[in-house]
């Protein structure tokens, strides 16, 4: 079984033998070759646990894959192919989604304080600009998002840019870091300047630890990613209408020099859902069932502490999976009972608890007990 690592060392070997071929004017090898590396680099992603690393690799197929690609398609006389790769990386298109995400407050079940608090950070700093203005205060910097996976942090973040009137430009982040490895930073750099050339722009990366990773335990390319995004967010003056966004399970993995102040200066805290949570959540996917009568969400939400908001939709879904199977088997079609909702609990454990317990451990490594107390708390 070749590893990760094995196949990237042949894709590394592939890439190098198609630039060699390409300097040499022999496009036609070097295409072949370059498409040859992407495949292996693609192989390489699949098997890798590290998600870094995966997502590296990732990028470095689809660079390839673009650059192989479009070696057919010039003719092999005019300009050298490395033109394509001076083009803008993203275009304005790409990043801006001028459709607002179809997402509100009101989809979201329980997390009341955050949504004041999301308001108080994102909103009003652009509806109320000229009371931030009288009073000094700068209305950018950043908001980081972080709690346990599922919770809803990526949508309040979209619930937020449909809440306020700006653009949204979310930054996947598998977009950064699947563009050419010495270019990422440049992709960062064009976001902003995108940014700056909206009216008001919300700026948002999911996953943010994928690419704001410690600069200490990171490869160069990276390193220069955080270090542009650290140069954009300190360039940033009142007069930019940008606000910066980021989402992430893994807080502890961020640059800590990105919490410094005018940087990500609040970091808000997505707890599990609590009693109330969970039931209006349960509520939010439950009405679109066939219920008996005595489905209950307030007892169901009893049963489920520490289950995640997503948790709770794929117990909805499985739930109503067992009469759907049973009527396509020929049965008729019923209603959802309680005991399908048990049978589908027995089944399912929380998404939290493993998270949990690596994150406490984690907090507790880098000493930062204090910052993400939260976090600590949850043990009580
Ligand atoms: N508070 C919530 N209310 C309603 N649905 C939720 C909630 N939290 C999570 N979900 C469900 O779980 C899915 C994943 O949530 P998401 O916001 O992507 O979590 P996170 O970004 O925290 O990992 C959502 O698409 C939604 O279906
Ligand atoms: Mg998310």
């Amino acid at each position: 079984m070749p590893t990760s690592s094995s196949l990237a060392a042949e894709a590394r070997g592939l890439a190098k033998a198609a630039k060699a071929a390409e300097q040499a004017g022999n496009i036609e090898k070097a295409r072949s070759l370059y498409l040859k590396a992407a495949d292996k680099f693609n192989q390489a992603s699949s098997l890798n646990p590290d998600k870094l690393d995966k997502n590296t690799q990732h990028g470095l197929a689809k660079h390839f894959y673009e650059h192989g690609r479009s070696l057919g398609k010039q003719p092999a006389s005019i300009g050298g192919s490395s033109q394509a790769l001076d083009e803008p990386l993203l275009s304005k298109d790409e990043l801006i989604i001028s459709e607002k995400p179809d997402i509100g407050f009101s989809d979201i079940g329980g997390l009341d304080s955050v949504k004041e608090e999301m308001k108080k950070a994102i909103i009003y700093p652009f509806t109320h600009k000229k009371l931030y203005d009288y009073y000094n205060q700068k209305p950018g910097g950043g908001v980081l998002l972080y709690g346990p996976p599922g919770c809803g942090k990526t949508m309040i973040a979209k619930a937020a840019a449909t809440e306020c009137d700006a653009d949204f430009i979310n930054v996947e982040t598998s977009i950064i870091m699947s563009k050419w490895v010495g270019e990422s930073e440049k992709s960062i750099k064009q976001v902003f300047s995108v940014a700056r050339e909206c009216n008001r722009a919300i700026v948002f990366f999911d996953e943010f630890d994928a690419v704001a990773g410690r600069r200490g335990e990171i490869e160069d390319y990276a390193k220069r990613i955080v270090n542009e995004l650290l140069q954009q967010m300190d360039g940033m003056d009142k007069n930019d209408n940008i606000l910066v966004l980021a989402a992430t399970n893994e807080p502890w993995a961020i640059d800590p020099a990105l919490r410094r102040p005018g940087r990500f200066k609040k970091l808000i805290f997505i707890p599990p859902p609590d009693l109330e949570a969970r039931k209006a959540i349960f509520n939010i996917y439950l009405r679109k069932l066939p219920l008996k009568n005595d489905v209950d969400a307030g007892a169901l939400s009893n049963k489920t502490e520490m289950y995640s908001g997503a948790d709770i939709k794929a117990i909805c879904d499985d739930a109503a999976e067992i009469p759907l199977q049973e009527a396509l088997e020929g049965n008729e079609a019923r209603k959802i009972t309680p005991d399908d909702f048990s049978t589908v609990l027995s089944n399912r454990r929380s998404s939290i608890i493993p998270w949990q317990r690596l994150a406490v451990e984690q907090v507790r490594k880098s000493g930062e007990e204090d910052i993400f107390k939260e976090i600590i708390d949850l043990e009580k």
